[in-house]
């Protein structure tokens, strides 16, 4: 018979634990028979210890295991997903996932609500007046044999040993394990029943991975896990040392992905997009090499097949836009002002993870998981890293509710910029790395 505390003075004494035990403490942790105490002494002792990538696909397998997956049967067109692990303006999602469909990948895409800093690609969805946002299991099936894609929340059929152990990390300051990063994002995936995943692992200050090196430790362990598991994964470490695109804020980043379908995207958000497209196109065997993919995704938005699809999807999951129009329909908030330049000079610093907060002080995000998000705020970037400026030009337009969240937003957007007297160059450089 096997003990919590066992395993845990296990792990605490940095040595290897067994797929039995693994299972065994994440069964028991889901009928509550292993209490939150003795959960948050494990993930500590993981946290230290770490897991090697056997233990790491055993915790995979058994939190995936503790739910449904999503089963499409043998043979169809070939069903592959792209995950990000989140930055500030990292709206890729909402124009990606019809794309590939328009392609005839199947994309069947669950994803998450923001917390902290980093916005949620369902927040932003939810700012869609009628947007369904949870689908239950046969809604999923039925979007992907319809319109080839959907985007919903987690339901609690889904990994539900991964929503207590992602709610008790929250509090334990166990989030940032790249072991338990590495199962906690793979068993969602997994449970869509795809064939390949392709993974946008951010770091920089806008991000949950602050550098480049440990977001390279991250993706070489989702490779080698999802190899392990069976399930093809590539991926791709994009910096976020500034927003993406020019757009943070719920309701403004569906604009701005609507923009990017209409070929009227920002030049960095249509990179990272067009490169995370021909990776699916690649993973889905449409196209044999990167460029020829990348020929495809470009062709789906100039055609105008990607925008048609995203407005099928859309409709499809409930959601009302007026397509006529340049707000979409979308409520955005009335206080509109401008943040102008206190010097000229060239902008050296436009700090993702100050903006985003910026954000959160308006109100478009969440502190605590219960928080509600006003989906109309947000700020509209004017100059980005090595834009030229003069004194007085606008750096940001802020959408607000009140003059008292516009202050503090103000403020903290304020110590985002540096003004200096000439440009950084290429430090810039957005997509970095191609991890094997
Ligand atoms: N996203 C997830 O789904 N899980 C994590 O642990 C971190 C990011």
């Amino acid at each position: 018979m096997l003990n919590p505390v066992a395993i845990i003075e296990k792990k605490k004494a940095g040595t290897k634990l067994t797929g039995e035990e693994i299972r065994w403490m994440l069964q028991n942790y889901v009928t509550g028979a292993v209490r939150d105490y003795q959960m948050s002494a494990l993930l500590m002792a993981v946290y230290f210890q770490g897991m090697d990538s056997e233990e790491t696909a055993d915790m995979t397998a058994a939190m995936l295991e503790s739910g449904k997956v999503l089963d499409f049967g043998p043979g169809g067109s070939p069903r592959v997903d792209k995950h990000s692990t989140g930055g500030v303006g990292d709206k890729v999602s909402i124009a990606l996932a019809p794309l590939a469909a328009s392609l005839g990948i199947k994309v069947p895409m669950l994803s998450g609500r923001s917390l902290g800093h980093t916005g949620g690609t369902l927040d932003k969805l939810e700012s869609i007046p009628h947007f369904r946002s949870v689908l239950s299991l046969v809604e999923m099936k039925r979007m992907i044999e319809s319109v080839g894609c959907f985007i919903s929340g987690q339901t609690n059929e889904i990994a539900p040993a991964d929503k207590k152990l992602y709610a008790l990390r929250d509090v334990t300051g166990t989030v940032d394990s790249i072991p338990l990063i590495t199962s906690s994002i793979l068993s969602k995936k997994l449970s869509e029943g795809i064939e390949a995943l392709v993974m946008d692992v951010k770091f920089g200050s806008g991000a949950f991975m602050r550098s480049k090196a440990s977001a390279r430790k991250l993706a070489r362990s989702l490779l080698k896990t999802g190899e392990e598991m069976g399930l093809r994964v590539s991926t791709v470490l994009t910096s976020v040392e500034q927003p993406l695109g020019f757009a943070v804020g719920n309701a403004l980043e569906v604009i701005e992905a609507v923009n990017l379908l209409r070929g009227k995207g920002p030049r960095d958000l249509m990179a990272v997009t067009g490169l995370l497209a021909a990776e699916m196109i690649v993973a889905a065997d449409l196209a044999k090499s990167k460029s020829k993919a990348l020929q495809m995704a470009r062709r789906a938005v100039a055609s105008g097949a990607a925008l048609k699809h995203f407005k099928k999807w859309v409709a499809a999951q409930g959601g009302t836009l007026r397509f006529e129009r340049a707000d979409l329909g979308l409520e955005l908030a009335g206080l509109r002002i401008e943040m102008k330049a206190w010097r000229s000079g060239f902008v050296r610093r436009c700090d993702a993870k100050a903006l985003g907060l910026a954000v959160m002080d308006l109100g478009g995000g969440r502190v605590s998981v219960d928080d509600d998000v006003d989906h109309s705020v947000g700020l509209i970037l004017r100059k980005k890293i090595n834009h030229k400026v003069k004194v007085g030009e606008p750096l940001a337009v802020f959408y607000a509710r009140d003059m008292h969240t516009l202050r503090e937003a103000e403020e903290r957007a304020r110590s985002a910029f540096h003004i200096g007297n000439s440009p950084v160059g290429q430090r810039t450089s957005l997509i970095i790395d191609f991890p094997r």
